[in-house]
């Protein structure tokens, strides 16, 4: 089956179609999630403080982001693959976030990549255009500008809403394909979900969005603490307990292995 393009993204946004968005960062969750019909994948640097162990996003790497990445391309065959430039791998001009667009798409084969800021990054968001590579950008709560915001805050409340939305045109203009907004309130989501052509994509941003987006351990209840903006539609964690004590309980009383696991 051919991968979903961004053609059809924008599609769907004219259709007034919606779909959702879903992280991975290994082969196996990416088996899955491919399978379970999710049209975009994003290799999130989520990565950072749920599959790599830091505090959150900020100490992960360029390497770090292509490994998770090519893991999930070769894994996945319907998805469209995005994958997100870390912190430090794009800021400091356009020709810096050229070569890390183009590590991501040689030696990880995504079909796209995110990064997080407004006007500031317009001229890396250009030169990645021009070069052929997809772009969805992401705005609001930028988890790599957590230090500067002073924490996990929704962003854009009263006033602050129109520095936001005027960001949000100038990505849009510049050509992203979608974008992403996090951590702000409804009605501002709805208002720019409905100004712009492009596809807006929410986490902690309301309903009206055109997409939404979940970090998948988050989904499946593998997180420990998960964030208020998430929602557990299973709880993983006890169940791979529960297996784990089990098998445990079996090698301790000479249950495990038996007779099919046995090899004469
Ligand atoms: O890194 C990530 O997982 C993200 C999403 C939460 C949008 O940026």
């Amino acid at each position: 089956m051919a991968r979903v393009t961004i053609s059809d993204l924008s599609n769907w946004k004219k259709q007034g179609k919606k779909w959702a968005m879903l992280t991975s960062y290994d082969q196996i969750s990416a088996e899955i999630i491919d399978e379970s019909g999710v049209p975009v994948i994003l290799v999130g640097d989520s990565a950072g403080n749920n599959f790599y162990g830091y505090e959150n996003t900020i100490p992960v790497t360029l390497s770090e982001m292509i490994a998770c990445a090519r893991a999930v391309t070769s894994a996945s065959k319907s998805a469209l693959v995005v994958g997100d430039f870390p912190f430090g791998s794009y800021e400091s001009s356009a020709e810096v976030a050229l070569e890390t667009g183009v590590r991501f798409l040689k030696e990880a084969r995504v079909q796209a990549v995110k990064l997080e800021g407004g006007v500031k990054v317009i001229p890396q968001i250009k030169k990645l255009i021009s070069a052929g590579i997809p772009v969805m950008g992401h705005l609001g709560l930028t988890p790599q500008s957590v230090n500067a915001l002073g924490g996990f805050k929704v962003q854009g409340r009263g006033e602050s809403g129109a520095a936001i939305k005027a960001d949000a045109k100038a990505l849009e203009e510049a050509g992203v394909f979608a974008l992403v907004l996090e951590l702000v309130p409804e009605e501002l989501a709805r208002e720019i979900s409905g100004e712009l052509k492009i596809p807006v994509i929410g986490i902690g941003a309301g309903k009206y969005c055109d997409a939404q987006v979940l970090v998948w351990t988050d989904l499946v209840g593998l997180t420990k603490e998960p964030p208020k903006l998430a929602k557990a539609y299973r709880n993983l964690r006890s169940e791979i307990k529960g297996a784990i004590s089990e098998w445990v309980l079996d090698v301790e009383n000479s249950k495990f292995p038996d007779a099919e696991q046995t090899f004469h």
